[in-house]
């Protein structure tokens, strides 16, 4: 999508295979910066960090850290300990997980000197297809916006929780996709920005993106969210997720499920937008999805932009309080109205899921 007009991606290659560029997200809004990630650790440290963060970002930003680990060394058994070390930054989005066995899948085979080159080319054909999924998304996501429009003829008002934009992926994001595929083709859209505690990927990152495309947006803290339902301020609750089981329990970020709960109290649709590789088929149900526990710094200070323009981090609590932060939660697939897919949008049950991907069947435990 558009930084300032100009079409922008979230991670490219440099030309010269020298480096991995990406927008570092740990300074926006304040600041966009693009950091080189040369090495293994560099992209390890970037996951681990959230400079690259959002599910379908992180498996991307994985794959290019294997291309990067392989050019530092080409030896036997790099392939498998650069992997082992990316898969242990971060424990929920399956993304991860599916970007690292897929380069393991298409790598292993070759001979260790060959490596290093196919690694980037198939960094580059994850990234190139995670955009062609994401555009179907939205395709498909932009009919239930132009359905609520058609009935009302007035603005669809579409509330969102975190960031599953196009900083969370490569490029057009997946519950944004369908805002953006709409706002594209003239339909009214208005979205509901939730600021998402305790990192605020809301209020820094989908504000931003949705400033930065000319979407019409408004910030909202995360307790207005049951409000603005029951007052029928909201038509659609559109979010991301992180992994999905077969059965369509979905985790996505702290804070989702009691959106879904107030959203099934008022009747109001929500859908969670999935691409395939954020499936899980491996999982039942969503019990099994590790949730991560991030550092109580998160939530006991909140970083934002001091008066001197410098991005800088203040405490919120008594300093003796010690705070707990599951940064994600599940919502049982009972409360998700459909699952928007890159192959169209089905119930977030296991027949649903599995007639989508016929090819990966029902759950199958590793
Ligand atoms: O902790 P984050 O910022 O990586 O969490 C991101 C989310 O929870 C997103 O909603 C999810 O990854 C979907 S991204 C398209």
């Amino acid at each position: 999508m558009n930084i300032n007009g100009t079409p922008t991606r979230t991670i490219r290659p440099l030309s010269d295979h020298g480096g991995v560029e990406i927008i570092d997200q740990t300074l926006l809004p304040h600041r966009l910066e693009f950091r080189t990630l040369r090495t293994l650790e560099d992209a390890a440290e970037a996951i681990s960090v959230m400079r690259v963060r959002g599910a379908p970002l992180i498996g991307a930003a994985a794959a290019y850290g294997v291309a990067l680990a392989l050019a530092e060394e080409a030896s036997e058994s790099r392939l498998e300990t650069a992997c082992a070390r990316l898969l242990a930054t971060r424990p929920t989005a399956v993304n991860l997980r599916w970007a690292l066995e897929r380069m393991q899948t298409h790598l292993a085979p070759l001979p260790a000197a060959q490596r290093g080159e196919a690694a980037w080319n198939a960094a580059a054909v994850l990234c190139d297809e995670d955009v062609v999924l994401n555009q179907s998304i939205g395709r498909h996501g932009m009919e239930l916006i132009k359905w609520k429009h058609e009935q009302s003829s007035r603005t669809v008002n579409v509330m969102t929780h975190c960031n599953a934009g196009w900083l969370a992926t490569v490029d057009w994001g997946t519950a944004l996709a369908p805002v953006y595929t709409a706002f594209d083709a003239g339909i009214p859209v208005h979205v509901w920005v939730s600021e998402t505690r305790p990192r605020n990927q809301g209020a820094a990152l989908t504000a931003w993106e949705l400033a930065q495309h000319g979407v019409p947006h408004t910030l909202v803290a995360d307790n207005a969210a049951g409000h603005l339902m029951l007052h029928g301020q909201v038509d659609l609750v559109i979010v991301g997720a992180d992994r999905a089981a077969s059965n369509g329990d979905v985790a996505n970020k702290i804070g989702t499920y009691l959106k879904a709960l107030a959203a099934r109290d008022n009747g109001v649709p929500f859908y969670v937008a999935v691409p395939g590789p954020t499936i899980d088929w491996r999982l039942a149900d969503g019990s099994g999805i590790p949730i991560e526990e991030r550092a109580a710094h998160e939530v006991t200070h909140i970083q934002g932009q001091a008066e001197d323009g410098g991005v800088t981090s203040v405490r919120l609590a008594p300093a003796q309080s010690g705070a707990a932060n599951p940064a994600f939660d599940v919502t049982p697939a009972r409360l998700v109205t459909g699952v928007i897919t890159e192959r169209g949008i089905c119930p977030a049950t296991q027949e649903g899921l599995a007639q989508r991907y016929p090819e990966a069947g029902v759950c199958r435990t590793a």
